[in-house]
């Protein structure tokens, strides 16, 4: 019996070393955890239950018949994050250089039916030198197995991918269809063809970090939601993420206690929108003073920084914040950020979290680049999501919300339940200067005449009671009630209930 024991003690220990001592060492040269490291970081202490650990490749072309490590790749299984159950695989860069066999995508596969059936997020750790070139279309076949599931959980548990080492070919395609891609600064990067067939192909010189590194991603691309420092930072950030997401679509927003007073004012608020309509100012002040604790998790920070997207807590419960950003391009409407926004509000969505959206939006940014390159279309993703959206749906509007962006940005007329306004907030079809130069074309050049037509104007329109006399806006509100008005709408729609008719699925404008 004895010996027995000991055989599974040695079965394990081998098993743990992965590829071996040497490539241990040169993963931590190289700044990187191993595949178990990160696993011990992202989970609790002695969370988690490993499956799998035995389990070996079956290919014996090339030589590989003698190459066979227990685990193949990648470790996987379950365990928590601050009590709260996740599924993870975490692939092993010192086993064939993380790359996926059939082996290796089965046990992927098994852990994403497992979080499916029990509802439960699944955490993916990337590392990985891609298709296993000795298997073929056997890894290739793996790789679409992944694939559908990823299709298959989606909007039925959270996906989160962490990338951490290379990522590369095809297999960008999984981490792209989940959630949310976090990525690790100057250790990973992600590209459909690397720098080599780059040159061959375009003749561009492009380093790995420039064409597919983290910081690429989360400021050209968009690909990436957010970069870390290294692999400690990384799993820590990614810990307190998973804290506001909920298990599953089957699950209201977690809660978590908070000493914050839903009913806290904030007299500074009152003075937060600059008395000249021109003058920016940083909606992320308003998000701060708003949530539980000032703690907002931003998503996507340097990326389409015109629209903040991120989620908070208020009263505790956990709610997605979407915010036009007067301080960059004055808060319009682009390709970029609609899409930006449009993907999360579809996330929070899925997953019932409540959409509490803030707006400063002079409307869509004009111009041929962003007519060329489809705004009608892109801009048309926001405007669908908000209107298919059916968790609860607050909005505030600050100070400009003009012409179509009016409507887009989770109007009323989208199924908006509390929409309130603060005393700066101009609701039109466009900002005065710009409307009596077009009803009153004939007196252009008659400064005076047109300044009194903008006066008018300004009267008329720009203010929210226009919206407010036709119910469009629920209330008008003192700035520094906002943290009170918004909490109190959300215990109001905590019990919410709205279904879109059946159909086999819309047909988002992609
Ligand atoms: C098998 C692989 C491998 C792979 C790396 N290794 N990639 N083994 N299949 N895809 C092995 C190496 O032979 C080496 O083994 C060990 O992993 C570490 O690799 P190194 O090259 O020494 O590491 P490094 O210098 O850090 O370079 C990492 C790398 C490079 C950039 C990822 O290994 C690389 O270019 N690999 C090939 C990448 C690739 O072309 N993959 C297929 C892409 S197509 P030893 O024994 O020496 O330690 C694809 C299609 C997916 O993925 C399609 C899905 C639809």
């Amino acid at each position: 019996m004895h010996d027995i024991i000991r055989q599974l003690d040695e079965k394990r220990a081998a098993a743990r070393l992965g590829g071996g001592q040497k490539r241990i060492d040169a993963q931590h040269a190289k700044g990187k955890l191993t595949a178990r490291e990160r696993i011990e970081l992202l989970l609790d202490e002695d969370s988690f239950e490993e499956w799998d650990m035995f389990k070996e490749h079956r290919c014996t072309d090339f030589g590989m018949g003698a190459e066979a490590v227990p685990g193949d790749g990648v470790v996987t299984g379950y365990g928590t994050v601050n009590g709260r159950l996740v599924f993870v695989f975490s692939q092993d860069f010192t086993v064939f250089g993380g790359s996926l066999s059939e082996t290796h995508a089965q046990k992927i596969c098994k852990v994403m039916d497992h979080a499916m059936k029990v509802g439960a997020p699944v955490i993916g750790l990337n590392d990985s030198g891609g298709a296993r070139i000795q298997e073929g279309v056997d890894s290739l076949g793996g790789y679409a197995d992944v694939f559908q599931r990823n299709v298959m959980a989606s909007g039925v548990v959270p996906q989160i991918s962490l990338i951490m080492g290379p990522c590369a070919g095809g297999a960008v395609y999984s981490p792209a269809m989940t959630d949310f891609i976090f990525m690790v600064k100057d250790s990973s990067y992600m590209f459909v063809t690397g720098p080599e067939v780059v040159k061959t192909v375009t003749h561009e010189e492009v380093t790995a970090e420039e064409l597919g590194g983290a910081v690429t991603h989360t400021t050209k691309s968009g690909v990436a939601d957010l970069a870390f420092e290294d692999d400690v930072d990384a799993l820590a950030g990614l810990r307190r993420f998973i804290d506001f997401l909920p298990l599953s679509n089957r699950e209201k927003p977690p809660v978590r206690p908070t000493a914050d007073p839903a009913d806290r004012l904030d007299e500074s608020l009152d003075t937060l929108v600059p008395a000249n309509a021109n003058q920016p100012y940083d909606m992320k002040e308003l998000i701060a003073k708003v949530v539980d604790e000032g703690d907002f998790f931003e998503l996507q920070p340097d990326y389409a920084k015109n629209i903040l997207i991120g989620f908070g807590r208020m009263e505790g419960q956990t709610v997605g914040i979407v915010a036009n950003q007067p301080l960059v391009l004055a808060g319009c409407l682009d390709i970029k950020s609609s899409i930006k926004a449009a993907r999360f509000v579809r996330f929070c969505d899925a997953f019932n979290i409540p959409v509490v959206t803030f707006v400063d939006v002079p409307g869509f940014m004009p111009g041929t680049s962003q007519e060329y390159g489809g705004i009608i279309k892109h801009g048309a993703k926001l405007l669908y999501a908000y209107a298919e959206c059916t968790v609860p749906k607050i909005t505030l509007i600050t100070r400009k919300a003009y012409g179509g962006a009016y409507d887009v940005m989770s109007s009323k007329h989208l199924r908006g339940d509390v929409n309130l306004a603060w005393p700066t907030a101009e609701i039109a079809v466009m900002g005065p200067k710009g409307a009596v130069e077009i009803i009153f074309r004939e007196e252009k050049n008659d400064p005076t005449k047109i300044s009194a037509r903008e006066a008018e104007y300004k009267e008329k329109f720009a203010n929210p009671f226009v919206a407010a006399h036709r119910g469009f806006i629920d209330d008008v509100i003192m700035p520094h009630n906002t943290r009170k008005r918004i909490c109190r709408s959300l215990a109001m729609l905590r019990d919410k209930q709205l279904d879109n008719p059946w159909r086999k699925h819309g047909n988002i404008p992609l």
